[in-house]
């Protein structure tokens, strides 16, 4: 399923399908974004193995001497109709531009093309931009697990969003 034919560029930041070289900075920003719980190199891999059910984007800005640099990335799984995203990050430096709604977006366009009736996703219920991010774009809570995230304890707010049979995944 090759929907993005074409990357999308605003503002120097290429929103476009993740590729397998741009694993080991995704690798590196989890790792600075999530620590111990970060997903490895091979989760990476693992995931853009199954393009059949997953779709990975990545935000990248050119850096003038042919080098990339990945700037954020976010993922989908789409089962049985069911969506669910896997993923989002973007590099605390280049936060706040509208590349996480950006990312989102796509993902939300994706999972209308799969025909995903609606779109799950976890998150801390302590992450506020998160959750902020999540309810512009119509995210609702249905639910709390509790204690989800080790090692510190915290709650994790289970969020969906009906995907509209015409949905491009619009703000
Ligand atoms: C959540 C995250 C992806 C947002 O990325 P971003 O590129 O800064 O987001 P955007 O610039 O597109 O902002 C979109 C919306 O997010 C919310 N938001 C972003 N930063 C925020 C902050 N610091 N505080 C509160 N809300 C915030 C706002 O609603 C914003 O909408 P606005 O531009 O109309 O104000 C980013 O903070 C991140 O990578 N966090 C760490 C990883 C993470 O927690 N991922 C989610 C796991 S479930």
């Amino acid at each position: 399923m090759e929907a993005l034919g074409a990357a999308e560029d605003t503002g120097g930041v290429v929103i476009g399908r993740m590729r397998w070289w741009q694993i080991d900075a995704a690798a590196q920003l989890e790792r600075d974004l999530f620590g111990g719980t970060a997903w490895s190199a091979e989760t990476f891999w693992s995931e853009l193995a199954r393009p059949e059910t997953r779709w990975y984007v990545s935000a990248t800005e050119d850096q003038g001497i042919g080098g990339q640099r990945l700037l954020g990335y976010a993922g989908l799984m789409v089962n049985d109709r069911q969506g669910d995203v896997q993923t989002v990050a973007v590099a605390p430096s280049a936060r706040g531009r509208g590349l996480g709604a950006r990312l989102l977006g796509d993902l939300l366009g994706e999972a209308a093309r799969r025909r995903a009736r609606s779109v799950l996703l976890e998150v801390d219920s302590a992450n506020e931009p998160a959750i902020a991010l999540y309810r512009r774009f119509g995210f609702e809570r249905i639910s709390v697990r509790r204690g989800y995230y080790a090692p510190h304890g915290g709650d994790a707010w289970v969020m969906r969003r009906p995907v509209p049979s015409t949905s491009g995944g619009s703000a």
